[in-house]
């Protein structure tokens, strides 16, 4: 990772509440505050992961930044292919289309993504036709050339979804993602419906993908033993909030965070001395719409100390490039994994 790349994505006070809704005349009676004040950037050609428990806001963040949801505040600047900003959180819907050709998703689950009615031909082709490029045999070509790199068969373009395995269908969601040549693809969850041995590969083809064609990927994930090989640096999530924001490395061997902490204890470890040391986390992540006073994570936090149950803490930059938010970052010392 190099400090000196151009930032491609600015998330800056990002936060989307769900208002919740009771009785006959479905009044706001309060808000699930799924994103609640989130920044963070990516560069280009970086590879910046997003992680935490179920129900955390990655999903909405996720969303949040492709305009698939509007924020209810804070602003998603992204550097265009025209080298100008552009606030994706505010842009008028009409001016949007140009901008998703740049930044394109990859979903969790490439079944239900991918229409079963269609061939792979125009499965991965429809991006293009939708935006008008090319002529019928051009998308034909393009079509080729994508199904080749991400390592199926031109062959393939007749067949249709069903008859693939979920690697090879994970594989088909990238080559449509990557048909607009986009700078920035937000992965969520890419692998977790995997077999551990096919996750490999395709985590393999990603980072294969993202060195020719310099792309910035958002990598999602619930644990953080998937994002040690891919990511540049972590951002921890936790109820709408991050918790933490490191270079991989520094977070693994040294967080900051309790819940990062935490979170690595659950990494398997393949010396059986170093299993006991397991954390375990107790209770459930605390519920967005009601979340516990002061620091959301100091019912679950074994450092808790009186100053945590009644004073949020901020996200600081406590030492260079390393940003965490609790009240003890300073004092306490964690465990981290070692190699
Ligand atoms: N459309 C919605 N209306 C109301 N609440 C929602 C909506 N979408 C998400 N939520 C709530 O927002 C919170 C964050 O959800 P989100 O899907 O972003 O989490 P996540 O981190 O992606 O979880 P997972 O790991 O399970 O995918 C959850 O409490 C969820 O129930
Ligand atoms: S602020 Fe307190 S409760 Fe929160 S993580 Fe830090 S020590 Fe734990
Ligand atoms: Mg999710």
């Amino acid at each position: 990772m190099s400090e000196t790349r151009q930032t491609l994505l600015e998330v800056d006070g990002l936060k989307k509440y769900f208002p919740i809704r009771k009785g006959l005349l479905r009044r706001v009676v309060g808000h699930v505050r799924a994103v609640d004040d989130v920044n963070f950037t990516i560069r280009r050609g970086e590879t910046l992961s997003l992680v935490g428990e179920s129900g955390c806001g990655k999903t909405t963040t996720s969303r949040c930044i492709l305009r698939a949801l509007t924020p209810t505040a804070g602003d998603v600047n992204f550097l265009t292919e025209n080298q100008r900003v552009v606030n994706i959180a505010t842009v008028p819907r009409r001016e949007l289309r140009p901008l998703r050709r740049q930044m394109q998703m990859i979903f969790q689950d490439p079944y239900s993504s991918l229409n079963p009615r269609m061939t792979l031909l125009d499965i991965i082709g429809e991006p293009l036709l939708v935006n008008g490029v090319g002529s019928v045999s051009d998308r034909r070509d393009r079509v080729e050339e994508l199904l080749k790199l991400v390592g199926l068969p031109p062959e393939f373009m007749s067949r249709y979804p069903h008859a693939f395995s979920g690697g090879q269908r994970q594989r088909i969601g990238i080559a449509r993602a990557l048909a607009l040549k986009p700078a920035l693809i937000v992965a969520d969850e890419p692998v977790s419906a995997l077999d551990v041995s096919v996750q490999a590969q395709i985590i393999n083809l990603m980072l294969e993908l993202q060195e020719e064609m310099g792309l910035s990927y958002l990598f999602v994930a619930h644990d953080l033993s998937v994002v040690k090989h891919v990511s540049d640096r972590v951002a921890v999530m936790y109820v709408g909030k991050i918790v933490e924001i490191a270079a991989t490395e520094d977070l693994f061997q040294q967080p900051l965070h309790p819940y990062t902490e935490a979170l690595l204890s659950a990494v398997p470890k393949p010396d059986p001395r170093l299993r006991s040391q397991r954390i375990i986390l107790e209770g459930e992540v605390a519920d967005p719409a009601s979340p516990p006073s002061g620091c959301y994570f100091h019912p679950r936090c074994k450092y808790v100390i009186d100053r945590c149950r009644t004073e949020s803490p901020a996200l600081e930059e406590v030492q260079p490039e390393r940003f965490v938010s609790c009240h003890r970052a300073r004092e306490l010392t964690l465990s981290g994994v070692k190699e």
